[in-house]
């Protein structure tokens, strides 16, 4: 067990002996309504027995994919076509060029979505496919199985949600702050929003008989096994949700857009974790185990966590939502008629609640002006704005978009390091030249 694995085990366990471990930070009040909304009554003590062990070692700091900028219309291992207008391939991974947004409404294209494959795309067949819920947190012992059409029997619920990967930004610690991080050097693209629909986990994890002693429900995806560059094979992708968040607004979604998920994107049923980071939305689902016990997995523990001198010894909490985040429609370093007015264009969003302002700087960040929003601020969505500028003289200029969201947080001028590059929220520096 690693360090950071320890030290998240001994956190799990205080919470669990406390009785707290089924929250993990949700208000007992909300707890409380989450539950009975599942047909539970209040939670029982916790049973004092010993916690699990955590899943397998995992090595230290590393996402396992190439931060590399190559531009190419094919990534290995992602099956829809990518090209370079719209797609920046890193790795076994696609960014979305956010110019190539521009026009395109709220809801982000399937064929313009980002792809953050940790292996390649398996390519699964909707009518064999199953979903089986196990474990010692539901109150009866055979798992429960369902089919892609007992899921569509069930209350249909759609959603618009963004995904967006912890690791968004990630380039700007370096290119912006000078700080040396590890993982997929995205820029700003690997986030989409769309429209999903399915049922909700909640009504799953009812039928399938959740138990009042559950505390984690932990998603796995069919995709391969995950071998680090180092050689150490992770087991399949997972990562534990606290059954508060599992019985709110999660959805174990089939249609994204209103087509059934495309292969890239967790065809034939994925996790959609609304506002949490983009690793809690396990794709290709197949397997839910529900545990009396914390979980653990490489992605809660070695993973997705803040390690670094800001952070605490052994690392912070799990991340679970995402950060404040900005960003224009236009090529990085574009080229503008000067003189000419122009409209701006862009997309801000925000985990902790609905982006209510948004301030645009054309002159490296001296003034500001408010940018017009173009639609209604909405919890796990973005927003699209627009503000208008006419470069005076030729030269070059730095654009900067600034988001203000319902918790009073504002994009700060930079954001604090950790060592894996998660959750960048700083105010991003956009170069374009006036020619
Ligand atoms: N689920 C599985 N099974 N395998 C994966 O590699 N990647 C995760 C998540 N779910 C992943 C997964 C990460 S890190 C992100 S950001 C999102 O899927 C990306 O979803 P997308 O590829 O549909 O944009």
């Amino acid at each position: 067990m690693s360090p950071s694995e320890l030290a998240y085990d001994r956190r799990r366990l205080r919470q669990w002996l406390a009785g707290d471990a089924r929250a993990d930070g949700v208000a007992r009040r909300d707890m409380l309504r989450l539950l009975a909304a599942a047909g539970l009554t209040a939670a029982a003590p916790a049973a004092l027995a010993s916690p699990a062990a955590a899943a397998g070692a995992a090595p230290a700091a590393v996402d396992g994919t190439a931060g590399s900028t190559r531009v190419a219309a094919s990534a290995p291992g992602i099956v829809k076509p990518l090209p370079e207008e719209w797609f920046t391939v890193r790795g076994t991974n696609a960014e979305t060029r956010f110019a190539a947004l521009a026009g395109t409404g709220l809801h982000t294209p399937a064929e313009r979505f980002f792809v953050r494959n940790h292996t390649s795309t398996p390519v699964l067949d909707a009518d064999s496919w199953t979903l089986t819920v196990r474990g010692d947190g539901l109150h009866r012992a055979k798992p429960a199985e369902f089919t892609l059409d007992d899921l569509k029997r069930l209350p249909v619920t759609t959603r618009t949600a963004f995904v967006e990967c912890a690791g968004n930004g990630r380039s700007f610690f370096t290119s912006q702050q000078g700080q040396a991080v590890t993982g997929t050097a995205w820029t700003l693209g690997a986030v989409g929003t769309a429209e999903w629909r399915g049922v909700r986990l909640a009504e799953v994890l009812r039928r399938a008989g959740l138990s009042h002693r559950a505390v984690d429900v932990m998603p796995v995806g069919l995709d391969a096994e995950y071998v680090t560059a180092d050689g150490t094979n992770l087991g399949h992708v997972r990562r534990p949700l606290p059954v508060s968040k599992a019985l709110d607004d999660v959805l174990l979604a089939y249609e994204m857009n209103g087509e059934p998920l495309p292969p890239d994107h967790g065809h034939p049923v994925r996790v959609l974790v609304p506002s949490w980071v983009g690793i809690a939305s396990v794709k290709w689902v197949g397997d839910i185990e529900v545990s009396a016990r914390p979980l653990y997995s490489p992605w809660n523990t070695d993973f997705y966590r803040l390690f670094g001198d800001a952070h605490p010894a052994g690392g912070s909490a799990p991340l679970t939502r995402q950060t404040l985040k900005s960003a224009f429609e236009l090529p990085w370093e574009a080229s503008v008629p000067a003189g000419v007015e122009r409209r701006l264009t862009g997309r801000s969003w925000s985990g902790a609640g609905a982006v209510t302002r948004v301030e645009v700087s054309t002159d490296g960040g001296a003034r500001w002006h408010p940018a017009r929003l173009h639609d209604t601020p909405r919890r796990a969505s973005w927003v699209r704005w627009s503000a208008d500028w006419r470069p005076a003289a030729p030269g070059p200029y730095t654009l900067l978009a600034r988001a203000t969201d319902t918790t009073g947080r504002t994009q700060p001028d930079t954001t604090v390091p950790n060592t894996q590059g998660y959750l960048f929220d700083a105010v991003v520096r956009h170069p374009v030249t006036a020619v």
